[in-house]
């Protein structure tokens, strides 16, 4: 090839390598062991002597000119090199922040302190009582002697230290009307459990909020107040209640509010065992035996109780239709709410 040609060629070639190894082959190609230029140097020597000196010495100026240029775009690619890389490692301090994955409340925290705000405007306090309860504050106390067979409506957990763990709320009434005078109005949320197979609307651990109103004239009228208000505030203004009769030991009467199941919209699914409807808030006016054994007179104190199930609660303002689902811990669940 003509040393001109070869060295147009060879100088495209060295300023269109774009990285380092580009450069190298192109090295290879023309000056390497093989390349183009050094085979002309080589061929030098059949070449007549006249023309082996002025070749010679344009092919060596040449190499030497090359090796020049490769060297400086060498080092103008190194160069290139390491200023990106150091773009990549560089900070941008004006980038947005990565968001930390914030946790929120189960919603059963979230149902319960809606329940309590309800409450709280309509002048109730909210209380507290243990999870472990002795027998009198569990059965006896609540109108419920020791052999009488509507003890087997709770099915109870008894612990080893004679203890049992609270198979609902009314226990909590006690203890408050022994400790504080009447008038009064309260609420107690909190865990209950029963000894029972799990199953869609059934759970062993689950919730429930004890509502307790004593006063001097206190009626059923105040008791369906209370309760239809608090429905329509929970539920929405259209929400669709019944009551009917029901038995309770410590309530007399006892009575059973119930809601179109809004799983279904009352057509009946599995979660309101077919019938369309749910019971959502047991209750009735206290038993006078209740009132006599938390030290109040029953002539002159009266009063409305009632206990409903949180979960079932949320359950209807959800549209959930298992209740084992909120004691999962899935968080496929959990996110939407
Ligand atoms: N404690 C009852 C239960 O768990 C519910 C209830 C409470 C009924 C208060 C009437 C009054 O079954």
């Amino acid at each position: 090839m003509e040393l001109k040609t070869l060295k147009i060629e060879a100088e495209k070639a060295v300023e269109r390598a774009r990285d380092l190894d580009a450069l190298n082959n192109d090295f290879k190609q023309y000056l390497g062991k093989k390349g183009e230029l050094t085979q002309v140097l080589r061929s030098l020597e059949k070449l007549p002597k006249a023309k082996r000196v002025k070749i010679g010495q344009e092919a060596n100026a040449l190499k030497n000119n090359l090796r020049i240029k490769f060297d400086q775009k060498a080092i103008e690619l190194k160069e290139k090199a390491k200023q990106e890389h150091e773009q990549k490692e560089w900070v941008d301090v004006t980038a947005p922040g990565k968001k930390p994955v914030l946790g929120h409340l189960h919603p059963l925290t979230q149902i319960r302190r809606k329940i309590e705000e309800i409450f709280q405007a309509m002048g109730f306090t909210v209380v507290e009582g243990p999870e472990m309860e002795t027998e009198w504050y569990h059965f006896d106390a609540l109108n419920i002697p020791k052999d009488h067979p509507a003890r087997d409506l709770w099915d109870t957990f008894y612990l080893p230290n004679g203890l049992l763990l609270r198979a609902q709320t009314s226990p909590v009434q006690i203890r408050y009307m022994e400790k504080n005078n009447p008038p009064l109005r309260i609420i107690a949320p909190g865990r209950c459990f029963r000894h029972e197979a799990t199953d869609a609307s059934h759970e062993h651990t689950f919730y429930q909020v004890e509502g307790l109103m004593v006063g001097k004239d206190i009626s059923l009228a105040n008791l369906k107040g209370v309760l239809e208000s608090f429905m329509k505030r929970f539920f929405g203004e259209n929400v669709i209640l019944r009551w009917q009769p029901s038995f309770f030991p410590f309530v007399e009467p006892g009575l059973e509010l119930l809601m179109k199941c809004s799983v279904c919209q009352g057509k009946g699914c599995f979660t309101c065992g077919n019938s369309g409807w749910l019971e959502i808030i047991p209750c009735g006016m206290v038993h006078p035996n209740v009132l006599k054994a938390a030290g109040l007179n029953p002539k002159n104190w009266q009063g409305f109780a009632f206990g409903m199930g949180l979960d079932r609660l949320a359950m209807m303002k959800y549209k959930i239709n298992d209740i084992r689902l909120f004691y999962s811990g899935d968080l496929r669940f959990l996110q939407q709410f």
